[in-house]
Parts: C-alpha cells; sequence; structure tokens
C-alpha cells in the first residue's frame, strides 16, 4: 500500500527570522528562512524592527517555499505555526497569517511550541543523520533559551533544568560586546576562540544547584576583568584577543558540560541531542564528540540549517501532530510565554 503523503506548510515568526517551510511527510521540501540584518547596527534583536519586517517578508518567503518545493498551494494537508514563546508582535505576524491561509485552504491549523520544535527537530529525515531513539536528552542553547529536557516521546517532555536568567547566546553575545565586536558575536569568539588558549585567563563558573544555569554573574566578571585590564593597558583586548575569547568560551562550555553530566548521572539516559544557534559553536560540537569516547555517551547534532530558528522544525511537530489529529481552532492565539 502506498503511504499517503501528507504536505505541510510551516511558519516561524518567534524573534527576528522569518522563515515558511514545505514538508512532505517528515522530508523537508524547502525551508526559506529571511535574516533581519536590520537589528546588527542596534546591538540587538528591536522588537518593533521585527514585526514590522515579518509584515514586510511573510508572503514573499511563503511564496519561495510553495514554489521551491514544487507544489502548489491547493496541495496542502495542513499549517503549522510557531504558537510562543517569542516576541508578540513577531509571534501576531505569522500566527494570523498562518490562521487566515487555513481558512481559506479550509485545511487544520497546527499550533506549536517553538522550544519543543528546536527538539523536534532532530527527527527531520536527512540522508545519513540517524534519528535519537527515545529516551534522551534535549539541551537547547539559544540566544533566547538554554533549556536540558528530558524527552520520553514526540508529546511527551520535562524541562529538568534551565536557565534563570541570561541565556547562553547572550552570554556569548554581551561578552563579545563588551569587546566591542559587533552583534550577534556569538560566532566571532567561536572564530577568535580557535587560536586562543582556552586556559590564558581563568573565568570563575557560577554556582548554581541542581541542573538549573545562571550566565548573568560570568558576563558581570567578564565586564570587570576587561575594565580592570584596558586601565592598566588600552590595548588589552587587540593583543590577547584569541586568549580572552578561548577562555570564554571554555568557561561557557564548562558550564554546559557541569549540567549535562549531572542530568546523564541523574536520570541515567546518556543519550544528548542539542539544538538552537548556539550548537553552531565548534568548541561545543568538538567537546561532545570527544564526551562519546570520554564517557559513552551518545551525541545528536542536527544540519546547522535546523539547528537555528527555522520553519522547517515547526513544520516536523506539525507533521506528528496531523497524524495524530492533534489540530487547533480558528480562536488559537499567539502567547509570549507557553507552558512546555
Ligand atoms: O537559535 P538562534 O539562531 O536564535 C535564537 O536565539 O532563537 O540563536 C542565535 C544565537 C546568538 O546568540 C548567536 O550569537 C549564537 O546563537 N551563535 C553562536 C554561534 N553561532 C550562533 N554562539 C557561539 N558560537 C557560534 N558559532
Ligand atoms: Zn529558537
Amino acid at each position: 500500500m502506498l503511504e499517503k503523503k501528507i504536505y505541510t506548510l510551516a511558519i516561524e515568526s518567534s524573534c527576528d527570522d522569518t522563515s515558511a517551510a514545505i514538508l512532505c511527510n517528515d522530508i523537508v521540501l524547502s525551508n526559506i528562512v529571511a535574516r533581519q540584518a536590520i537589528h546588527e547596527e542596534y546591538g540587538g534583536v528591536v522588537p518593533e524592527l521585527a514585526s514590522r519586517a515579518h509584515q514586510q517578508n511573510i508572503v514573499p518567503v511563503v511564496d519561495v517555499a510553495i514554489k521551491k518545493a514544487g507544489i502548489t498551494k491547493e496541495d496542502l494537508n495542513c499549517i503549522a505555526f510557531t504558537q510562543g514563546p517569542g516576541l508578540m508582535g513577531s509571534l501576531l505576524v505569522g500566527g494570523s497569517f498562518a490562521k487566515s491561509m487555513s481558512m481559506a485552504l479550509d485545511i487544520p491549523l497546527i499550533a506549536i511550541n517553538h522550544m519543543k520544535a528546536h527538539i523536534l527537530a532532530h527527527f527531520i529525515a536527512e540522508d545519513g543523520y540517524e534519528k535519537p531513539t527515545f529516551p534522551f536528552l534535549a539541551l537547547t542553547i539559544s540566544g533566547g533559551h538554554t533549556q536540558i529536557v528530558k524527552v520520553t516521546s514526540f508529546f511527551d517532555m520535562e524541562i529538568i533544568g534551565e536557565t534563570t536568567d541570561d541565556a547562553v547566546g547572550e552570554a556569548f553575545d554581551k561578552s563579545a560586546k563588551i569587546l566591542g565586536l559587533p552583534y550577534p558575536g556569538g560566532p566571532l569568539i567561536d572564530k577568535f576562540a580557535q587560536e586562543g588558549n582556552p586556559k590564558a585567563f581563568p573565568f570563575t563558573k557560577p554556582k548554581v544547584p541542581g541542573l538549573n544555569f545562571s550566565f548573568s554573574g560570568l558576563k558581570t566578571q567578564i565586564l570587570y576583568f576587561i575594565q580592570k585590564n584596558v586601565a592598566q593597558n588600552p590595548n588589552f583586548i587587540e593583543e590577547n584577543k584569541a586568549d580572552i575569547c578561548a577562555s570564554i568560551q571554555h568557561t561557557i562550555i564548562q558550564i554546559l558540560m557541569d549540567k549535562l553530566k549531572l542530568a546523564v548521572a541523574e536520570t541515567g539516559i546518556n543519550q544528548i541531542a542539542i539544538g538552537g544557534g548556539v550548537s553552531a559553536n565548534s568548541g561545543i560540537r568538538t567537546t561532545l564528540k570527544e564526551a562519546e569516547k570520554k564517557y559513552g555517551w551518545k551525541t545528536y547534532i542536527p544540519k546547522f540549517e535546523y539547528t537555528t530558528d527555522n520553519a522547517a522544525m515547526i513544520g516536523i511537530v506539525g507533521y506528528y501532530n496531523f497524524l495524530e489529529e492533534n489540530f487547533s481552532n480558528a480562536d488559537v492565539v499567539s502567547k509570549a510565554r507557553i507552558e512546555f
């Protein structure tokens, strides 16, 4: 018997990227992301500008996604969209668009939790990519999130650790800002760190009980460290850029690894799947691969395209919800904060 083909249109607009994807079952046919360069000038995402850019981008992005997938909108079986968490104005653009289109085409609407989508991005079918098996631990690290989640099935997940202040991406970006690097500074810290000595400047790790994280103290520590040294030598940053970046990155990785080790010990689960923009970090990737040998873990790192904010990850969750007929009503609302 031929398997039925389910075509999902997915829309992601939680922060500063407008994205639309088409999936046929668990296969991605297109995944279009319009990045908003406008925020670079401001050193961070400006919510008002993000909403306006989503409004400008949403129609062309959906249009390109459908064309690139080689289908027409009449082929679609459902529309999945990011309900939250995120910036309210940004979420409203994608949510209202998804609602209108599902009504016009008379197909089901499926509201998706962005954080769960980062985790289930691992189930997008990709040649050569081995999907995790349940149960596994997901470490979601991005500019907006830092969580360790115990994942028991597609629909059964429990947050067992999360940040109490800044997200790990913010720790990278704010440290970069202190060093005078442009936004987003995470990739630049990664680049300079590759030439530096990670033990050159030891920073203290925060003492947070259990599986929760804290990054705001580290940022303050780095700020004072830089101010003190620049007062003595105005060229301190330029002369030590690689070592400073390597030391910051090393400290952040150690904070993440300490909590992961604790999570593995507490749950007895040693499959780790990472997601979110920060998982692009080369140091984190290398450290996790080393942990496979050192601790016998199995680690999963998806294709970069599916780790940063993208609609394909919303689409894969949409597909699994479609199979279960978990549909949303037309009065579903966007939520800046959303229960997990
Ligand atoms: O998932 P993402 O694209 O957007 C959300 O925040 O949801 O993540 C963006 C974050 C930024 O903080 C950026 O600096 C960080 O991911 N990032 C990195 C690297 N690439 C992106 N941080 C460290 N090393 C990288 N290579
Ligand atoms: Zn995200």
